[in-house]
This record gives structure tokens, sequence and C-alpha cells, in this order.
């Protein structure tokens, strides 16, 4: 059997630099290689809806905007499928079956859904109306998670580290179904990015994560001078005041930027970022311009304005693309609905599996027949 792919994203916004170097990048790179037989990138909108019951709209809109997104970056429906995890009824079935396999107590020990619902304040209110509290959706998504990968029969799931622990628990749910109703469902490993600086982009202020509420992403549909005016806002060494000071690289969120998406190309093409009136620097590699930025008398903003020339660089084919595809709309969904057809069929037929193997399809082909006559021989006591 082949190598199978199963990733996704949640449609609550449009995609920024951190899906694109945290994952986007890397699923082109996979989809590319040849190296899997299928592979299925799901817009997670029923996920999303976990936490965003009361706002399905926002769902809805951003559905459009991911597909977008994954299109301009590369992503070929030709070679991979791309869904709406809700109209694919047979993920809901399967997370029901997978519920009875994991307990609240393992669920509760999930360090991301616990961050997650720490930084959405599910438990600092307590009361009757329906704002308080996690709600039981949210609460399993991880089972839900599960469904969606074992679907698919996944082999690999190309996803940040913050999804390490879904895996993990994915893995538990296959090995407690396989060794419960037998040897049905695959184990799926994880893919993390390979670039250090790629496991989490931090956001334009610095701070850990790149996120919509904290008004800190640089959009992959941004317009280059968006990205400009961001880039010259941004954190870096809250130390380096005057040019000729030693600057601090770690933790400097313009070299982390950098450390993701700079190649030694664009020292060729943009070196001129470095050329100024007072000083003047030929830099080969970005080794040397954080030599130079530690050592002192690089300023900010020369460095800012290469990033801003690397990140317009890398952001440019994709916001054609955007462009383009944005005036064919069927296109996009005729895109959607192939997509899910074929991740359907293919969720299908491990439910199938699954409902053999549980002893729970009686009324299957064949199946009834069976049962007739282990039912009928049981009451005439043969
Ligand atoms: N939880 C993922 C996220 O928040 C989205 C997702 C849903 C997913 N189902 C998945 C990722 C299955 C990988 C595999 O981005």
């Amino acid at each position: 059997m082949g190598k199978i792919i199963l990733t996704g994203d949640r449609p609550t916004g449009r995609l920024h630099i951190g899906h694109y170097v945290g994952s986007l990048r890397r699923r082109v790179e996979l989809q590319n290689s040849g190296a899997f037989e299928k592979i299925f990138i799901m817009i997670a909108d029923a996920q999303a809806l976990t936490d965003n019951a009361d706002n399905p709209e926002k769902v809805r809109q951003n559905i459009i905007e991911v597909a977008l997104d994954y299109l301009s970056a590369g992503i070929d429906p030709a070679k991979s499928h791309i869904l709406i995890q809700s109209q694919v009824a047979e993920l809901t079935e399967l997370t029901f079956y997978y519920m009875n396999l994991v307990t609240v107590q393992r669920l509760q020990r999930n360090p991301t859904v616990k961050a997650e619902i720490q930084m959405r304040g599910f438990n600092d209110a307590e009361g009757a109306d329906n704002k308080a509290g996690t709600p039981v959706g949210f609460f399993c998504y991880p089972i839900s998670q599960a469904a969606d990968i074992t679907a698919f029969k996944a082999t690999t799931v190309p996803v940040g580290e913050d999804q390490e622990p879904m895996i993990e628990q994915t893995r538990e749910i296959v090995r407690k179904f396989n060794a419960t109703y037998g040897p049905v469902l695959v184990e799926p490993e994880i893919l993390l990015p390979d670039n250090a600086a790629c496991l989490r982009l931090p956001g334009t202020d610095g701070k850990a994560k790149m996120s919509k509420s904290l008004g800190n992403c640089i959009y992959l549909s941004d317009s280059a001078e968006e990205v400009a005016a961001k880039v010259r806002g941004m954190y870096t060494d809250p130390g380096h005041l005057q040019v000729s000071d030693p600057g601090k690289v770690e933790g400097n969120t313009v070299f982390t930027y950098l450390d993701a998406f700079c190649r030694p190309e664009h020292f060729v093409r943009f070196g001129d970022c470095f050329h100024g009136r007072k000083v003047s620097f030929d830099f080969k590699n970005l080794d040397e311009v954080k030599a130079q930025y530690r050592a002192g008398g690089l300023g900010d903003v020369m460095v800012k304005n290469f990033l801003t020339a690397v990140l317009n660089d890398t952001l440019e084919p994709i916001r054609r693309r955007r462009k383009e595809l944005e005036q064919d709309i069927p296109y996009v969904y005729g895109v959607l609905r192939e997509g899910t057809e074929i991740a359907r069929a293919a969720a299908a037929e491990t439910l199938a599996e699954v409902k053999r193997a549980m002893k729970i399809n009686y009324f299957e082909e064949g199946a009834l027949e069976e049962l007739i006559a282990e039912q009928t021989q049981k009451y005439q006591n043969l």
C-alpha cells in the first residue's frame, strides 16, 4: 500500500504566512514529490464549528477563503483532493464509535485542548448560559480528528507541532480499535516542518503565535504595501536603540522570519537593500547579516527592507494566482465538490470496514443472510 496524506485547517480566517511556512509550503512540496499515492486536504468546517456554534456564517465565508489560499499557494486539484469536512457524514459516524475508546480523563490531559480551553476562557465562567463552560463538541474534537485521519487510512499527517497531541491520541485510538475489533485502521505518523523557524512562526509583534485575534498576522493575500507596512512595524530587539549598538538575533522576529523565508539567491537579487548612503554591506548569506547585526552597525531599517523584499518575492506569485482564481469562483467550488465526492467514497469504504469489524453491519449484503442463519439456528436449537 502506498502512502496517504491527510491534513487540514479550520476555516476561521484567511491563511497567513505562519500557515505557509508551517504547513502549506511543505504540502505543496510533498504533493509534487510524487511519493504519495493519495493526498487529502480537509477544510475542517465541522471542527471550526465546535467553538463557533454561534457564528456559522464566519465559518461558511472562510471556506472559500481557505480554498483560494490553498489553490493560489500551489495545491493542485489534479494531485490533491480538497474536501469540506461537514459534507462527509461518514466522519461523524466514525467519531461516535471512537468516542467509546477514549476516556474523559485522557481527553482532559490533551495539552493542546487544555491550552485552547484556557485561551478561549471556557473555564473562567460558570453558570447557566451557553457561553460558560466547554462545549462537549469542542472537548471531543481530538476524537473527530482521529476520524478524519483514519477515514482516509492516512499514513502521514503533515502538521505543526501543536497538533502532535492529536496524532498521539489518534494512534491510541487506532491501537485500541485494532486490538478490540481487528486490524482495520492505520496508525498515522506526524510529519513536522523541517526548519526550526517554521515550527511556529511568531506574530509580527513578537508574541509566540501568529493569530487573527492578536492582529499580528501577515496574510497570504496581503498586498505588497500591506506587507511592507507590517514589516516596518515589526518587533525586533528592544535593546537595539542606536544603529551602532550590538543587536540580538535570538528572539528577534525579523530574523526568525528571515530564517523561515530567506534563500541564498535573495542576496543576489535584493542585496542592494544593504547598500546605504552612509554604510554599505555585501552580504552573501544570512549568517553574515546576523554576525554584523550582533557586532553593531547594522540598522533595523536595512534588515526590514530586505525582509520585505524576501517576503514579497515569495508572496507575489501567490497573490497573482489568487486574483485570477477570485475571478473564477465556480471553478473553486467545482474543485471542492469533486474533492469532497472522492473523499466521501474513501471514507465510506473505511466506515463499512469498521462496522463490519464491530459487527454492526446488520443489513449489509451477505451479512443479513448470515445473521438470519445464526439466529434461526439459535432459536431452533439445532
Ligand atoms: N486541528 C487542525 C487545526 O486546527 C485542523 C484539522 C482538522 C486537522 N482535522 C485534521 C489537521 C486532521 C490534520 C488532520 O489546524
